[in-house]
């Protein structure tokens, strides 16, 4: 090659003045992040970068390569170590190739100070990725090192924990074949995003010790519209996947949940002065095994608290084995009896339908919709219902909900308060 660069090195691939000029731009901007970092960069073409482990803190090449490279490859066998915040935010036709691992350091001390945060219900992050067209694939894994954290949290309920990965600001993402294990708190955050697809993740929170994996929800799914997570197994110990305020047009299919609080819209309604939305939720085909819930909307009631709508909601094809509460609808959410009689949900649930739930309940009791009084639900319909209870005591709970067809005789008349 004649770009006046040894041809040996494997660099530069495209017509000369474009790759030196490329070359330089990426030069210069890497040696600000310290001279180590350029040398674990190999640079094919404009597109690619990839990047080997270096021995320090690997957060500097990896935010180097995202904004320089459109596609950045670790490869299978490489452990990028990440000790300082990701910050990959306003990114446009990014791919991140993982075929290895990305390991965030459980330096506690460090991330519960310098997490980014995340003001809703007080979070805090290792990596916010967001921006245009952005592809996370490979084959490869993001590791939590979730241990360290789980026993921290046991001596210390207000440790800060990290989420491992926040889609923050995300048009058009695309997150497929993926493993992430051992979170120290929720896995996926999808922030204020739009048209966004999981497929084929493995998600997996397992503690070596007696201190629990609390709070290490699949995905939570906030502010964000057109969410699709599909064909993914799931072993945690919190919900599988939550909409929360502001999720709107989701679908969720084909999911094997274990260990989890399953699938949640909410809580909702929980902050005074907020209106909350989720519309329009299909969650279709799901294996739910050795849960707290099945299918689930929750949302508070009481005095000094939101507002709301949850609307066209589907739950359907769903089977269940060892559930606690298969199906569950809760409008009085941590709050009294006595103040729920009181100031009932200003959440308001229409159009709901559960169809085709089958399977064993963990108690006799395999489903309860306990809706607040004056029409605060509406257009409940419950159909295909195959449930049972151990010892094939089966019983069923509502109030203040019209059901019609077989799901009335399953359910009886439902008080009304
Ligand atoms: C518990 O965690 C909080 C939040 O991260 C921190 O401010 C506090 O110092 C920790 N407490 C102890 C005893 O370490
Ligand atoms: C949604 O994002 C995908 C990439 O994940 C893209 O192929 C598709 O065109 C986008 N859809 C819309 C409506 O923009
Ligand atoms: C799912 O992802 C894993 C890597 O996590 C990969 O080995 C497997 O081939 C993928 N499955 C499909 C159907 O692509
Ligand atoms: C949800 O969207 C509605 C309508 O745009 C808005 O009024 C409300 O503030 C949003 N709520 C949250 C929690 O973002
Ligand atoms: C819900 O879906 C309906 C029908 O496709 C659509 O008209 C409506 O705009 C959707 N709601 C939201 C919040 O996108
Ligand atoms: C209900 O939501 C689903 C997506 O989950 C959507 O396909 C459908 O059009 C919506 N129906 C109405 C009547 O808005
Ligand atoms: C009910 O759900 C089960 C499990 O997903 C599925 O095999 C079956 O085909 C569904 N039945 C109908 C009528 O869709």
């Amino acid at each position: 090659m004649d770009d006046g660069l040894p041809s040996t090195s494997g660099l530069l691939r495209y017509p000369k003045m474009y790759n030196s000029f490329l070359f330089l731009g990426l030069l210069a901007y890497l040696t600000k992040s310290g001279a180590h970092v350029l040398q674990n960069i190999q640079q094919d073409t404009k597109a690619s970068c990839e990047l080997t482990a270096s021995l320090g803190d690997d957060a500097p090449q990896f935010l180097a390569a995202a904004a320089s490279c459109e596609t950045v490859t670790i490869p299978a066998g490489t452990t990028l170590n990440i000790e300082t915040r990701l910050d990959m935010t306003g990114m446009s036709n990014l791919n991140i190739d993982l075929q290895g691992t990305i390991r965030f350091n459980p330096n506690i001390d460090y991330w519960s100070e310098n997490g980014f945060p995340i003001t809703f219900q007080d979070q805090i992050t290792f990596w916010l990725l967001g921006g245009e067209n952005i592809v996370l694939s490979g084959g490869g894994t993001l590791d939590g090192a979730g241990q360290a954290w789980y026993d921290a949290f046991a001596s210390n309920s207000s440790l800060l924990r990290p989420i491992i990965l926040t889609l923050n600001q995300a048009t058009n993402a695309f997150v497929e074949n993926i493993q992430m294990i051992n979170s120290p708190e929720w896995f996926n955050l999808v922030n204020e995003c739009q048209n966004v697809t999981f497929n084929n993740i493995t998600i997996t929170a397992r503690s070596t010790s007696d201190n629990f994996i609390s709070n290490t929800d699949g995905w939570d799914i906030y502010r964000s519209d057109s969410v699709t997570i599909e064909n993914s197994v799931i072993n945690n110990g919190d919900d599988c996947v939550s909409f929360k305020p502001n999720s709107t047009n989701i679908l969720v299919s084909n999911l094997d949940c274990t260990g989890s609080h399953g699938i949640s819209v909410g809580s909702l309604g929980q902050f005074s002065g907020v209106f909350d939305i989720v519309q329009n939720v299909t969650a279709i085909n799901i294996q739910m095994s050795d849960a707290e819930n099945g299918a689930r909307i929750k949302a508070f009631a009481g005095d000094n608290v939101g507002s709301g709508m949850v609307q066209n909601i589907t739950f359907q094809n769903f089977v269940v084995s060892d559930v606690d509460n298969p199906v569950v609808i809760d409008q009085c959410y941590e709050t009294s009896a006595d103040d729920c009689e009181e100031f009932p949900s200003n959440v308001f649930i229409q159009d709901i339908f559960f169809n085709n739930i089958s399977g064993t309940g963990s108690g006799s009791q395999v489903a309860s919709l306990d809706c607040s009084p004056d029409g605060r639900c509406s257009d409940i319909t419950v159909s295909g219902f195959d449930l049972s209870g151990p010892d094939g005591k089966t019983t069923y709970e509502c109030q203040n909900v019209d059901l019609s067809g077989n799901a009335a005789s399953l359910f009886g008349t439902c008080t009304t308060t």
